[in-house]
């Protein structure tokens, strides 16, 4: 029975995506099965992971009412390994109803799945929590820059708020930081002033570093694996993450 993870911040751009995606990806790689669950109008997990969302029969969005999950799963063309709950525009619209559906339709397939990993979008709004609603962890993705962590108590808020009022399963399972620079003192002093926020033990490691090879993948719509060599380094950070958030989740 696979554990249900959302990855989440109401800041926009700072990498949920990436790093849900890198995690599918370095899940594939050790061989095992993974749900993507994409909750965002955008789409861009669906883009990427190799699925046009206007062409989407059914996705998240219909899921979040009647659906079964398992009539909107679509396989990924990046592995055997990765399925998709595809997300559409029609999310927009869909900003209401019952927030526990969604953990009612996952649970119907969970079993499949050694995780699933819920992307939710920039913002707070019905559908991450949603998202915080399905999830039994919720892990938060950050930038180690002033703006980044000035975000970071709303969502811990609404984390709690869902906690309260809807799924007493769910916990702050992890925090993990994204784009750090090569070298910057200014990322370093946000990351210790980010421990001083959610305790050093939150923080997952290793944090992701900024390499270009991230936007390439997503322009090319490939698994950060796929690139072999080129992409070594990352990919062993990816692994690294995968194998933490299998002790943590389960
Ligand atoms: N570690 C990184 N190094 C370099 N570029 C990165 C890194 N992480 C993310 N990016 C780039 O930043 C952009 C935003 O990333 P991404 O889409 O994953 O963020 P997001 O939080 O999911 O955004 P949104 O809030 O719109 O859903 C993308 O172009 C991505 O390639
Ligand atoms: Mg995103």
């Amino acid at each position: 029975m696979g554990s249900t993870v959302a990855l989440l911040n109401q800041k926009g751009g700072v990498g949920k995506t990436t790093v849900t995606l890198g995690l599918a990806s370095a899940a594939a790689h050790a061989g095992h099965r993974v749900l993507v669950v994409d909750l965002d109008p955008q789409a861009s997990a669906t883009w990427v992971l190799g699925i046009d969302p206007d062409t989407v029969h059914l996705s998240t969005a219909d899921v979040l009412f009647h659906t079964r999950a398992a009539d909107a799963i679509i396989a990924s063309p990046w592995s055997e390994s990765i399925d998709v709950l595809p997300g559409s525009t029609d999310l927009q619209s869909r900003e209401s109803g019952s927030p526990s559906r969604l953990r009612t339709a996952l649970a119907d397939v969970a079993d499949r799945y050694h995780a699933l990993l819920l992307d939710c979008p920039p913002s707070l709004g019905n559908l991450t929590t949603s998202g915080l609603t399905a999830a039994d962890h919720a892990v938060i993705v950050v930038e180690p820059s002033a703006l980044g962590l000035r975000g970071i108590g709303a969502v811990a808020d609404l984390i709690d708020d869902v906690w309260d009022a809807h799924n007493g399963e769910l916990e702050l399972s992890g925090v993990i930081v994204n784009r750090v620079p090569a070298v910057s003192g200014e990322a370093d002093r946000r990351t210790a002033e980010l421990a001083r926020i959610v305790g050093k033990k939150a923080i997952w490691k290793p944090a992701i570093p900024q390499r270009v090879i991230f936007n390439q993948a997503i322009g090319e719509r490939r698994s950060i694996h796929s690139f072999g060599f080129r992409s070594a380094e990352v990919s062993y950070v990816f692994d690294q993450l995968w194998a933490k958030m299998r002790r943590t989740v389960n």
